[in-house]
């Protein structure tokens, strides 16, 4: 798992795992075929959730971050649900007009925390607005992160037909979307490029931290990262929609030919650009990772993240009584763990010892 800089920075330097739980280590050899082996990363979700978060500002100001952001995500979930007149997706899919508001961007938003965590200046470029949900959460995010936000769409829908996608589908018109951001976003300047991105993203020339695609069509992904991907910066990702968990990925690459991920295909062979790419959370979401050499470890893992937040939103669970909750879970699981303690460290070192953050 990935963790802010600070963080990992911190439990590499301090230590702060020695002594934690060390009461709770023990084995089961009753019955192995049940063991459920923890991993340090486990370990390190339950340290953060309780006694990183008392004890240490950094872990605070992160799940302080996380929690903000959700709020505010759920928030612009609900406030973004109303009639769209203009649907006219055959599936019905345009109907949505929430569209990623809500927890599916919290994965965005622990990743673009990380990014700046390791000194990462710049903006983020949405490409895909509709109705602005997405774009609202965002505005959030990088306003607490000081990144500038760009957000390009035809503000007309798509631009041509593809599957079950017609053309002038997902339409969200320039003014409904401003409209949106001035009731939902943050307040910050959001840079929204009107038009198509063949035309509409030529010579766009902002270091980019970040490209967020969810364009739906093989043909807008060359067109999108034909224009912007010269400008992400060194370590800097790509999440898109439309990459589906055990569909689109094999072996830390993409695979298809039409849609989204023959869009990432075409793109990344056609440049001989090398990448890794791995599920990045719920609803299709897929987090490409450009120049990753063969041997670099993909460390981002999105069910790791869930354990957090769920750890993380429950502190009392934690924190009232945590001798009795970790007795809890560890009786849930027949498993058998030497040292958790030293796993977790083992982690840490790891990517403390690595310059690129993707170890
Ligand atoms: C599925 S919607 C985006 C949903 C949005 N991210 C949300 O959370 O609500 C797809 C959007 O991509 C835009 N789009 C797709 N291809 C495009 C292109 N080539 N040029 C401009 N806009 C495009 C469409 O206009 C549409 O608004």
């Amino acid at each position: 798992m990935i963790y802010p800089h600070e963080i990992e920075k911190w439990v590499v330097e301090q230590k702060p795992l020695d002594g934690f739980l060390q009461p709770y280590v023990f084995q089961h050899e009753t019955n192995k075929s049940r063991r459920v082996p923890r991993s340090g990363d486990f370990w390190m979700e339950v340290w953060l959730a309780t006694e990183g978060r008392r004890n240490l500002p950094e872990v605070r100001r992160y799940l302080d971050y996380l929690a903000e952001m959700r709020t505010r995500f759920v928030h612009i979930q609900k406030e973004m649900m109303y009639e769209n007149r203009d649907a006219t997706h055959q599936l019905g899919h345009d109907q949505c007009t929430a569209g990623w508001a809500g927890d599916s961007m919290m994965p965005i938003a622990a990743y673009l925390y990380y990014l700046h965590s390791r000194g990462l200046k710049g903006s983020v470029l949405e490409c895909g607005v509709f109705k602005g949900g997405s774009t609202c959460c965002l505005s959030w995010i990088c306003k607490s992160l000081g990144f500038g936000l760009y957000a390009a769409d035809s503000f007309e829908g798509l631009p041509s037909s593809e599957g079950h996608y017609g053309r002038g589908d997902f339409k969200g018109g320039y003014e409904e979307v401003r409209s949106n951001l001035k009731r939902l976003g943050s307040g910050m300047t959001t840079n929204l490029i009107k038009g198509f991105y063949a035309d509409s993203l030529k010579g766009f020339n902002e270091p980019l931290v970040a490209i967020w695609l969810d364009v739906d069509l093989k043909q807008s992904v060359l067109d999108a990262l034909g224009h912007t991907y010269s400008q992400l910066l060194p370590n800097g990702v790509i999440f898109s929609d439309g990459l589906v968990d055990d569909v689109d990925f094999e072996q830390e690459r993409i695979k298809g030919e039409c849609g989204e991920p023959g869009g990432f295909v075409e793109f990344f062979a056609s440049r001989g650009i090398p990448y890794k790419a791995k599920p990045g959370g719920p609803r299709g979401l897929g987090l490409i990772v450009p120049q990753c050499a063969d041997d670099e470890n993909l460390l981002y893992e999105h069910d790791k993240l869930v354990e957090l937040f769920k750890l993380a939103e429950l502190p009392g669970l934690y924190l009232t009584d945590r001798d009795k909750q970790l007795e809890t879970i560890l009786q849930s699981n027949s498993w058998k763990i030497t040292s958790p303690l030293r796993q977790a460290r083992r982690i840490m070192e790891k990517l403390w010892t690595h310059t690129n953050p993707r170890a």
